[in-house]
């Protein structure tokens, strides 16, 4: 059985914060922030508009793209998330009841590497026979557990959501490979802390982003491409086939390394930073839609997902566009 993405829907909060505006609170500058990181601008949800609200949007979207029939029949939900509403019940209860599905619902938190190791556990649930349509949604607002006074970290994140259906596609698309991987002893490098007060390691936990901007750096232009290498060879491809990289959005830079490393043409990947930054487990769908409304990605390209980033973790999924 062939298994796919069959419609895609995404949603960005109305508010939008420029650089220049951050010039304004924080010490730094626009040329520093899209010269560093290709960012541009990025939307902050609400005061009152959670993640939750943000993930029924981009289901709204979804609908609205592909009908209310891309619905009909949804047996599971799962959304990527590291910023729920609530610690229990999850984001996707939530999604599930307002749409009234009859399904199944968990959460995934794996941060930004969340979405594509949730279409990972999707894609095996349809295979095993336990679901036949899966709802998928990478979902934050990391705007809410972002410190605003640190420039490291404040410039970098914006909030958003994508959804996406994963259920049988004709032989010759959908997914044909994934790799993911952990390595939790880089929890010191970036984490963002809940109810603990300490690491097991030892090193103090803040109820906020922290990150160790070079060391993640450093993971991410290594595992970048080890990831797409991994999930070509599990799909049976050769690099050359593959059209498109969707890679998560943390860091233009990160990405020109990663092509550099590849010997991969850099028109190949989708870059989307400068409008929406890095948004976690809702960069890879927003950057995927925006690639497919540029018409970029189109059926029967030979596609490569790409996350990284929080655990630390990785996932990438290689797929034959079915639409
Ligand atoms: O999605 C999760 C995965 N996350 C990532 O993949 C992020 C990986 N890391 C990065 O993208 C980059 O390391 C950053 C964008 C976070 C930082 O860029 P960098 O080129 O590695 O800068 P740096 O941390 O080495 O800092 C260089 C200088 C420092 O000043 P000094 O110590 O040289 O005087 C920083 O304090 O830039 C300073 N700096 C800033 N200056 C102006 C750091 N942030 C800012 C800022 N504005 N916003």
């Amino acid at each position: 059985m062939n298994v796919g993405i069959s419609g895609i829907g995404t949603y960005l909060p109305e508010k939008v914060l420029h650089n220049t505006d951050l010039e304004l609170t924080l010490e730094t500058t626009d040329e520093w922030i899209q010269s560093r990181t290709g960012i541009r601008e990025r939307h902050i949800a609400a005061d009152d508009e959670f993640t939750s609200h943000l993930a029924i949007r981009a289901v709204e979207n979804l609908v609205a793209k592909h009908g209310a029939a891309i619905l009909e029949g949804v047996d599971l939900v799962i959304v990527a998330t590291a910023t729920p509403d609530a610690y229990f019940p999850s984001t996707a209860a939530l999604v599930q009841t307002h749409f009234g599905l009859k399904a199944a619902a968990f959460d995934i938190m794996v941060a930004c590497a969340g979405w594509v190791y949730a279409l990972n556990v999707a894609r095996a649930q349809i295979i095993a026979g336990t679901s036949q349509k899966v709802l998928v949604i990478g979902a934050e607002t990391f705007s809410k557990i972002v410190n605003w006074y640190d420039r490291n970290t404040a410039v970098l994140f914006g909030d958003g959501a994508g959804a996406a259906i994963l259920e049988a596609v004709p032989n010759g698309f959908g997914f044909a490979g994934f790799y993911w991987g952990a390595d939790g002893s880089g929890a010191k490098y970036l984490h963002a802390g809940a109810l603990g007060k300490r690491l097991p390691t030892g090193e103090p936990l803040e109820p906020f982003v922290v990150q160790n901007g070079r060391e993640v750096f450093k993971f991410a232009t290594r595992v970048m491409p080890e990831a797409i290498l991994g999930a070509v060879k599990n799909a049976g491809w050769e690099l050359e086939e593959v059209t498109r990289i969707v890679p998560h959005q943390a860091n233009a830079r990160i990405i020109e390394a990663a092509s550099e490393r590849l010997k991969l043409d850099p028109n190949k990947f989708i870059v989307s930073i400068e409008r929406h930054a890095n948004n976690s487990a809702a960069t890879i769908p927003l950057a995927l839609e925006h690639g497919i409304n540029q018409g970029l990605i189109t059926q029967g390209d030979k596609v490569v997902l790409v996350g990284f980033g929080g655990g630390l973790a990785w996932s990438a999924a290689a797929l034959t566009w079915a639409y």
